[in-house]
């Protein structure tokens, strides 16, 4: 059967594709430890867990739901959002519970895109930008973050790009370089998309991982007629399964996403919202217990990045660390494959989240501190104990 003409230039999802060649290797006997995705290996809190298997036990909750979400789970997201970036949502109109924030990204490309219309995307950025646009009929420009730039947009080069563009993502702390949102920068980006007329949808799932602040561009005075906000429970509560996310913005903005959203799917379950709302309502301790165990993880992985001669920046925000790979090697998929392949390690390589992250690596950090002292030994024998690197000769 041939396929619709959108797919085309559609490759399946590098982790999925990248997954099933892991499990091959499990089934040969390889155990490969995987340091590659961002999907929370502890578990959520207990209270939340013992909401959703109280209320899915009840007979009243199984039948389908409001398209716009439960009142107490759009309330609890209200108060989190004051509570912790200090800005006000209506509950009633302008907050838009997800099945995840991944789909808000192609829900919103959906709705605003006609086919050619532009879309600014980060390069490096998280690759769903680029197929939601292309799946949308639209075209992703891609605009370099680099170290020089301290990982922020150049706004000047940004002005030479914008014919036909409508939409542009940001995502900060950003995914995959870690990079915290400077002071001014939310009000920048606003103050560009009022200038340009375009809508900045800012893509937020790590502002509790690493980072004592979380900020929302909603905060931003004005924010609301120009930018859209994702926000997830993925990362922050170790929900990543369980697929709740939020779309935050102006009242009209969240009932034009509405109207294609309700012909994809008919509502999230309600045992799932219920304890969601309760996943919101925790408090400063449970952000601290995780980001203690993230840093000694963090740790872990600043050790293996030393082995493999690797430079990357301390204060990285979210649950991965990105690093340049050594001088030797042509790029981060040569380093990531001489890891999977002679170690039995796999570290996710740059050059996926666009072409300006090639000569990085991202490790993750959802593995347990025991994992990371495995993989760190597995490499020193393995790869540090070769030949070719005893003699220096690093492959290019
Ligand atoms: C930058 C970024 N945005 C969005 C998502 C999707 O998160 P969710 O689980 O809410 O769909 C991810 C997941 O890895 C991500 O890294």
């Amino acid at each position: 059967m041939e396929t619709g003409k959108r797919l085309n230039g559609i490759g399946e999802y590098y982790f999925s594709t990248k997954l099933r060649e892991i499990d091959l290797m499990n089934s040969a006997g390889k155990k490969v430890i995987n340091l590659g995705i961002g999907s929370p290996d502890l578990a959520p809190h207990p209270d939340v867990i013992r909401i959703l298997q109280d209320e899915a036990a009840k007979p009243g909750n199984h039948g389908y739901q409001s398209y716009k979400g439960s009142p107490v789970l759009r309330g609890a997201i209200s108060d989190w959002y004051r509570k912790w970036y200090h800005v006000t949502l209506d509950p009633a109109t302008e907050i838009l519970p997800l099945l995840g924030s991944k789909e808000g990204i192609m829900h919103i490309c959906m709705t605003y895109l006609n086919p050619g219309d532009r879309v600014l995307v980060p390069d490096p950025g998280y690759p769903t930008y680029i197929s939601a646009v292309k799946l949308a009929g639209g075209k992703p420009v891609p605009y370099k973050l680099n170290e020089k730039n301290n990982y922020e947009p150049a706004f000047h080069k940004l002005e030479k790009k914008l014919k036909k563009v409508k939409l542009m993502f940001v995502n900060y702390p950003q995914m995959p370089t870690g990079k915290l949102p400077s002071e001014n920068l939310f009000a920048r980006l606003v103050a560009f998309a009022k200038e340009h007329n375009i809508l900045v949808i800012h893509d937020n799932p790590y502002s509790f991982i690493l980072n004592e602040n979380p900020k929302s561009i909603l905060s931003v005075e004005g924010a609301k007629e120009h930018v859209l906000e994702l926000n997830s429970l993925s990362k922050s509560h170790n929900m990543a399964g369980w697929r709740i996310g939020m779309l935050c913005g102006a009242a009209e903005r969240i009932n034009e996403v509405i109207r294609f959203k309700s012909n994809m799917d008919s509502g999230m379950f309600l045992p799932l919202q219920l304890a969601a709302a309760k996943a919101l309502q925790l408090g400063r301790e449970w952000h601290d217990e995780l980001n203690a165990i993230y840093r000694g993880r963090r740790d872990k992985v600043f050790e293996l990045l030393d082995l493999l001669q690797c430079t990357y920046s301390t204060d990285q925000a979210g649950l991965f660390i990105w690093a340049a790979v050594p001088a030797g090697y042509k790029d981060g998929y040569v380093l990531s494959d001489e890891i999977l392949y002679k170690a039995n390690v796999f570290i996710t390589p740059g050059g996926i989240f666009g072409k300006a992250g090639t000569k990085y690596i991202r490790v993750s950090l959802c593995a347990p501190v025991q994992r990371f002292e495995e993989a760190i030994s597995r490499i020193s024998e393995k790869l540090m104990a070769s030949p070719a690197s005893q003699s220096q000769t690093i492959p290019v």
